[in-house]
This record gives structure tokens, sequence and C-alpha cells, in this order.
């Protein structure tokens, strides 16, 4: 068995062999009637080695298709188009040799025909065993959309522009599986009896159960390599890092197919990699932030900071605490902590702040200018929270430290 499967796989380079001697003597053929020049007596010989190494050929196609993991159909319609090869080429030698030199004008018209004929099988017979192997998109996979849309493939529309646009196995997942499963996995070669050539096929591994530890394609692609079971197999590029990243979060979610990538739960590693992705790196997600409400501006300014729009539009807020002289509670900073978002300015100077609280403003993700001078803060405080946001521009003038 391991014989013939290696014998087998000679087919792949052999095909060569008939597919060059043929086109080559055909075109000749032709080429000399057009010229109206005698055909080389050899000629005959070379149809003959032409039928020899198609038929060897073909042997070992049979032996390869042995070994499984094709579609029936398929390797019918590219066996009968094989056959057709053969016995035009037997019949060209055949007939071919039987015409004497100063015949040759009376034949002109059956050798143009049989000529025409055996290059059309074999470009019939070449283009069904290609789509065997590489799938049948495989030829214009990376043409460009008008030539698609000749060859009736279904365009997707353009390149999302933003991650509103982007649906999450069409533009995400599919690529990927295209890239490094489908060579194996399509849907005339479909090892293993799996295909990813359509988004309902691929769900057979992914377990509609949800959650990954359901999932076979998700458990294959995540075993060590040296594991049987890996996937990609035969030592094939692996998925990179990212790759599988992407494909755990798209199960996780549910495994959906036109859901807007959006919509999805994303970490914010996880956008920046859809980002990176998509090819969108120049846009920016902004998260967009509330308004604050009216009742909590009240509630601030009971507590006595006041607020004022960094400008208009926007919802960052300047403040400044004017009730310096009272304690800075705990209590109002837990209100202040309510808008860490909006904070952009904020003015704390000779305010009871402790070091404890000050580091609270960690959260403060948009805070850029933060007056603390006038303080007991130390300076090992200051040095902390600059760390954890280095835009920030902190006047620490007579603190502690
Ligand atoms: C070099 C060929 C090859 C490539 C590339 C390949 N596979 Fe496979 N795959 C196989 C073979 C052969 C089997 C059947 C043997 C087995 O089950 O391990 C298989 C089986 C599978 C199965 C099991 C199907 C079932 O019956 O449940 C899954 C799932 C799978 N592959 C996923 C993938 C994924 C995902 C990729 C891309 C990351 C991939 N394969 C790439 C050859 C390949």
């Amino acid at each position: 068995m391991d014989l013939i499967q290696f014998l087998g796989r000679f087919h792949v380079l052999l095909l060569h062999l008939p597919l060059g001697i043929l086109l080559m003597v055909a075109c000749l053929e032709i080429y000399a009637v057009y010229k109206k020049q005698a055909r080389p007596p050899l000629v005959k010989t070379v149809w003959l080695w032409g039928a020899i190494s198609a038929a060897g050929a073909a042997l070992l196609g049979y032996l390869l298709s042995l070994g499984g993991g094709y579609n029936e159909q398929a390797i019918a319609t590219h066996r009968n188009w094989a056959i057709g090869v053969i016995l035009c080429a037997f019949l060209c030698w055949f007939y071919f040799g039987k015409i004497s030199t100063k015949d040759e004008h009376k034949h002109r018209k059956s050798i143009v025909s049989l000529s025409l004929l055996q290059l059309f099988l074999l470009f019939a017979t070449g283009h069904y065993g290609a789509n065997m192997t590489h799938g049948e998109t495989f030829l214009v996979e990376h043409a460009p959309n008008f030539v698609k849309k000749l060859t009736g493939m279904e365009v997707q529309g353009d390149n999302p522009s933003s991650l509103d646009e982007a649906s999450v196995y069409p533009h995400i997942i599919e690529p990927i599986l295209q890239q490094r499963c489908s060579s194996c996995h399509n849907d005339s070669k479909a090892k293993g009896e799996y295909s990813v050539a359509s988004y309902e096929a691929t769900m057979m591994a992914v377990g509609t159960r949800g959650g990954l530890e359901n999932s076979e394609l998700y458990r294959r692609i995540t075993l060590p390599e040296y594991h049987d079971d890996f996937m990609p197999a035969d030592g094939k590029t692996p998925l990179t890092e990212q790759q599988v990243t992407l494909i755990g979060w798209w199960i996780e979610n549910g495994a959906q197919n036109i859901t807007s990538v959006s919509s999805l739960n994303t970490s914010e590693d996880l956008t920046s990699l859809l980002i990176e992705t998509l090819g969108l790196g120049e846009l920016k997600v902004i998260k967009t932030i509330d308004e604050i409400s009216p009742q909590l501006v009240a509630e601030l300014e009971q507590a006595g900071f006041h607020i004022s729009r960094v400008q208009q539009g926007k919802p960052y807020v300047s403040v400044i605490y004017a009730d310096y002289a009272k304690e800075f509670s705990d209590e109002k900073l837990q209100s202040l902590l309510k808008i860490n978002e909006h904070l952009m300015w904020l003015k704390l100077s000779k305010s009871s702040i402790t070091d404890t609280q000050l580091l609270r403003f960690a959260s403060a993700g948009n805070l850029l200018n933060l007056d603390v001078s006038h303080t007991k803060l130390s300076q090992e405080a200051i040095d902390k929270l600059q760390k954890s946001n280095e835009k920030m521009v902190i006047n620490s003038f007579n603190t502690q430290g």
C-alpha cells in the first residue's frame, strides 16, 4: 500500500511529460499545415511517445486516487478527459503514420482538426486535475475583481474600511483557512472528509455547542506540532500565534458568519490585532465616552469641584477643587473618579490629598495635566503615578518630596 502511494505521488511529476510532448507535436502539425511544409518524418514517433507517456501518467494517477481523499466525481471527470487524451494520441499516431508524404495535402483538414482536438483535451484534463490539487479557485484567487466576476466567482465587497463593515467569517477567519488549510480540505479533495470550502462545511469541525473545548478544529491547531493530529498536517506551515488567537476568539464568540466584527466582544489587544489583520492600520478606534450626567455634575459641585468643558463638543473636562481648605475625603475622591475617563485637567493644589489617594488617578487615562502643588505628597507616589501615565504633566511644586 505504501509503495502504491509512493508511486502514485509521481503522477503529479510525470504528467508534465505527455503534456509537453503532445502540446509540442500538436502545435507542430498545425504549424506545418499552415506553412505548407512537409511534415517531419519523426513526428509520427513523437505521437507514440506522447501516447505512451500519457498512459503511464494515467496509471500513476489511478494509483494516486486509490489513496483516497479526493471527491469521486472530480476524479471521474479528470479520468474521462485523460482517457480522451490517450485515445486521441494513439489515434493520431496510427492515422497520421499511414499518410504518405505525397498525400499529405489531402489530409490537411483532419490533421488540423485532430491536433486541435488533442490540444483541447489536454487543457480540459489539466484543468480538472489542477482543480483537484489546488481547489477550484486556485488560478483566480488573486485575480483582479473583474476577472473573478468573469469566472463566476463570488466577489466580496471591497475590503472593509472599518471594524463595523468587517464580517467575522468572510473577512477574518476564511482567509486564514484558505491560506493554510484549503490545499487539503477543499470540495474536490477533502482529507479526513473535511472541507473548509464554505462556512457551513467549515462548521462541521468547529462544534456548534460552542466553547473551545468542544471544537475539534481548535484542538487540532493548538496541539504540539509533533502530534499526529496537529493541523496543518505533513509539516505544512503552521498557523501563527495571532491566527490561532483570532480563530479562538471567533469560536468563543459563537463562531458566527456575517456578523460585524465590532459587535463581538473584543479586548484592546484583540482590537489592534483585528485592525492589523484587516489592514486598517491608520485607523484609530476612539472609545466613545458618554457625556457626564447633570446629576453627577451637581453631585461633584456639591463636593467642591468646579467642572468646565475643555472644548465644545468633546466630553473632556477640566476640574478644580475649590474647597481645598476642607478635607479631601475618600468619598470626594470616589465621586471624582466616577468621571475618571473625562478628566483632562485637574487641579488639587493645596488639598489634603494623600499618597494612596493620588495613585487612584492611574485610572484616569486621559488626564493630561495634574496640579498637586502645595500638598503633602511624597515624591515616590508622584513618580509612581507618572510611570502609569507618561503623558501626564504633574505639577508637584512645593510638595513633601
Ligand atoms: C497537508 C494536508 C493537510 C493540511 C494542509 C491540513 N490538513 Fe487537516 N487533515 C489532513 C488529513 C490527512 C486529515 C485526516 C487524518 C486525520 O484525521 O488526522 C485531516 C483531518 C482534519 C480534521 C479532522 C476532520 C474530522 O474528520 O473531524 C480537521 C478538523 C482538520 N484536518 C483541520 C485542518 C485545519 C484547520 C487546517 C489548517 C490550519 C488543516 N486541517 C490543514 C490533512 C491536512
